[in-house]
């Protein structure tokens, strides 16, 4: 019976480090954060996304127009326009720098 506690112990422990290190796969944070505006397609055809005037990230002009580490920062810190409304929130409480430099790579393979 001992024994069998300490197991239960361990397997317990090995189940919550694998938990607090679960990180979703990008397609999945792409479609639960962002869709909602960008749509799923990354073209900003949703009816937030029209209001926003977001950008097409499937247009090759708009990716080379957009740096590399200027997504990152974005993700991680949100927009704010000129008068400090939210425009996009910042994602760094929610998701790991993995999972943004994922999502770096994700929009990207957004490109036509
Ligand atoms: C509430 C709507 C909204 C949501 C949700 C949202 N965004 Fe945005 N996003 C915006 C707005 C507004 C801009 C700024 C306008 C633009 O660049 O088209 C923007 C800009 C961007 C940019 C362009 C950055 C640049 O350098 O031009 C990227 C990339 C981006 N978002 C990715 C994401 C990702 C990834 C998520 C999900 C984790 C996400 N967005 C969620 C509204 C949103």
């Amino acid at each position: 019976m001992k024994h069998l506690t300490k197991i239960t112990a361990a397997s317990l422990v090995l189940l919550f480090g694998a938990a607090l290190s679960y990180a979703a796969p990008a397609s999945e944070n792409w479609e639960n954060h962002c869709t909602k505006c960008h749509g799923a397609d990354g073209k900003g055809q949703t009816k937030v996304g029209k209001k926003l005037q977001l950008k097409d990230y499937t247009d090759a002009k708009v990716q080379a127009e957009m740096k590399d580490d200027e997504i990152i920062n974005v993700i991680a810190q949100g927009i704010t326009d000129k008068a400090g409304k939210e425009k996009m929130k910042a994602y760094k409480p929610e998701l790991s720098d993995d999972e943004i430099k994922d999502l770096l790579a994700y929009v990207r393979k957004l490109k036509a």
